[in-house]
């Protein structure tokens, strides 16, 4: 409610088309100072921002079911714990950036419903089913190291609540990624058919991970302005090969086989060549039509549903509370 509000009245000056202000806008971009909620920016800025940060936000929050689907399956006591704390990592993380989001006026009612009608995105790479336990691994070592390759970089985002929130979100990220790391660790010094289970689970998920880092920079509609404007500092394609250059030693450290033919060490470069991505799987996962889009968001309509009582509760308890307070000030004030 608050946030409608705010957004509305801050409308009519946000959207006025101003070069001067741009021009002072961009020059404190561009000496690395941080833009804070009731800076003057660009509409256009606001609005990649929510884009950004919303989808991020329901991209953590649907993470967190294809790992939750582990938790009461979870090897041993260690692991499920491990496994539950991690995955309320993500609720968390998902909080944090829905509050960045409201700092530039969007209200999160409206972004969940984005979510929910299907008209936001979040991350394909949560369309994928985790059929084993070598999934969980995987998870941590791929999806949460290709998300700190993403997310480091945004810790100098020149939007500060974006920025600062991403500063904690990484330090959780490098548990998550290590946790995964240390699954596939024992799977691959386990018996021969735990080193077989991990190997099927990389042949699965390498490919969708390195569609995470999203199309390739000639055909990425939002990377210049993003770059200019400081909310991104690299390219789809240099995060892409830097995520390539850590992991392949990793895996092979574990003894794992890439399934990927042309996967080899360019001594001129010093980067590893990869083969072809094949993008219209991209395409179609992030158009709805991956394994499982529609499971997804039936299990996010479901407990959107289900939780219904608890943000009407939150809410009477909130106004409880101010009815109190505001009794207490005319109380003080007479
Ligand atoms: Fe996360
Ligand atoms: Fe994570």
């Amino acid at each position: 409610m608050y946030t409608q509000a705010l957004n509305s009245a801050a409308e009519p000056a946000r959207t006025a088309s101003d070069p001067e202000r741009e021009k002072r806008f961009q020059a404190r971009i561009d000496a690395e100072e941080r833009i804070e909620p009731n800076d003057w920016m660009p509409e256009q800025y606001r609005r990649t921002l929510i884009r950004q940060i919303s989808q991020h936000a329901h991209s953590e929050i649907v993470g967190m079911l294809p790992e939750g689907n582990w938790i009461t399956r979870a090897p041993s006591l260690k692991r499920k714990a491990a496994l539950l704390a991690k995955v309320q990592d993500e609720g968390g993380h998902g909080a944090y950036l829905y509050a960045a989001a409201e700092t530039l006026g969007a209200a999160r009612e409206d972004l969940e419903d984005e979510l929910l009608s299907g008209k936001a995105k979040y991350s394909s790479i949560f369309n994928y089913p985790t059929l084993s336990w070598a999934d969980i691994g995987i998870i941590g070592w791929l999806v949460d190291g290709a998300a700190i390759m993403n997310q480091i970089p945004l810790c100098r985002c020149s939007y500060g609540p974006y920025a600062r929130a991403m500063i904690r979100v990484c330090k959780e990220e490098s548990f998550h990624q290590r946790q995964g790391y240390e699954i596939m660790l024992a799977l691959c010094r386990g018996t021969p058919e735990q080193k077989a289970m991990a190997q099927e689970a990389l042949n699965r998920w390498w490919w969708p991970v390195l569609m995470m880092f999203g199309p390739s920079d000639k055909d990425s509609q939002h990377t210049e302005t993003a770059m200019r404007w400081k909310i991104k500092r690299f390219t789809n394609d240099e995060l892409r090969q830097k995520f390539i250059d850590a992991t392949v030693p990793q895996g092979h450290f574990l003894g794992l086989t890439f399934p990927d033919p042309a996967l080899t060490f360019n001594e001129t470069t010093q980067h590893w060549d990869f083969g072809e991505i094949d993008w219209t799987e991209f395409k179609r996962v992030i158009a709805g039509d991956g394994p499982c889009n529609r499971q997804r968001m039936k299990q996010m309509r479901a407990k959107h549903d289900n939780n219904a009582w608890v943000r009407a509760a939150a809410l009477a308890y909130a106004n409880k509370r101010q009815q109190r307070a505001e009794a207490a000030h005319r109380v003080a004030a007479e």
